[in-house]
């Protein structure tokens, strides 16, 4: 099995993305989302950003590699009437099924740049988006003092080293290895744009409910988890993240969680 896949199949993403509702209709809207317009939505788990694009009005498809976020995002868009947005399995490394120039705009927040060979990546959402159209990425910040770039440092420090060659996602969020990587696929420095922004996680629970969310559900975390239980470390793991969650959530009630995190917002024009 692809372990990128099985990284994301393993847990159950909807119950982190279901925190990221709001931040992830707020984006659309940001972005310029219209009516009519043809959206790939890539690494789209089910579909933060691909349904509000689709109730937007756009023409939305979402490509995801994990099958169960797939099949949880054609079920949100049945369960909305939302006939125009539609779920498939696919790796953003590789869209061999998606013709040359068909999309408006291609976005990929927080999924694409899990794909293991940038490059390729780089190259695939290029070939697809038409001219004139535009890429869209959201992508953590390595070394970023705010919530996921610490959740995946502190989570990596448990797990043991990747293999030899991998390249950290994290190097999505620095700039000068997005415009190397889009300048391979043909599209020189002038074409791309960087903002910082800011997505938040809202939970109805504690920090420390948060964090057994991204104990039980998410991948990386879970990940890490399991390798510190081998070591004996799971407690040391489990404390520094309720003290990040806890010194990073801005809820002023207690039972309640709402931790803003930053990243890099990439514009490609194509
Ligand atoms: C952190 S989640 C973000 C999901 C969604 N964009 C959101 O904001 O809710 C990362 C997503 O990227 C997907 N992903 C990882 N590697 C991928 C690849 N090579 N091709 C397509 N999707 C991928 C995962 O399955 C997962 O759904």
């Amino acid at each position: 099995m692809n372990p990128n896949k099985a990284l994301w199949e393993k847990g159950d993403f909807t119950r982190i993305a279901e925190t990221m509702r709001e931040s992830g209709e707020a984006l659309v809207k940001r972005i310029g989302v219209s009516k009519g317009l043809k959206v790939l939505d890539l690494g789209c788990g089910d579909g933060t950003t691909a349904i509000p694009a689709a109730k937007l009005g756009a023409d939305v498809l979402g490509v995801d590699i994990a099958s169960n976020l797939v099949e949880a995002g054609n079920r949100r868009a049945r369960g909305l009437g939302l006939a125009n947005c539609r779920f498939q399995e696919g790796d953003a490394t590789n869209l061999h099924q998606l013709a040359d120039r068909s999309f408006d705009l291609v976005v990929s927040i927080f999924g694409a740049m899990f794909a293991p060979k940038p490059l390729d990546v780089a190259r695939e959402t290029t070939r697809v988006t038409r001219p004139g159209g535009r890429i869209v990425m959201g992508n953590w910040i390595p070394n970023d003092p705010t919530l996921v770039a610490q959740i995946l440092k502190i989570s990596s420090a448990y797990t043991p080293p990747p293999p030899e060659g991998f390249v950290s996602p994290m190097t999505w969020g620095i700039e000068s290895h997005v415009i190397e990587r889009f300048a391979r696929a043909g599209l020189p420095a002038e074409r791309i744009s960087f903002k910082r922004d800011t997505f938040t996680f809202n939970f109805p629970g504690a920090p420390s409910a948060f964090v057994d969310e991204f104990r039980k559900y998410y991948g990386p975390t879970m990940n890490a988890f399991e390798a510190a239980e081998r070591n004996g470390k799971a407690a040391d793991l489990q404390k520094e993240l309720e003290e990040l969650f806890t010194r990073q959530n801005q809820s002023p009630r207690q039972d309640a969680t709402s931790i803003p995190a930053t990243f890099l917002r990439v514009t490609v024009a194509v």
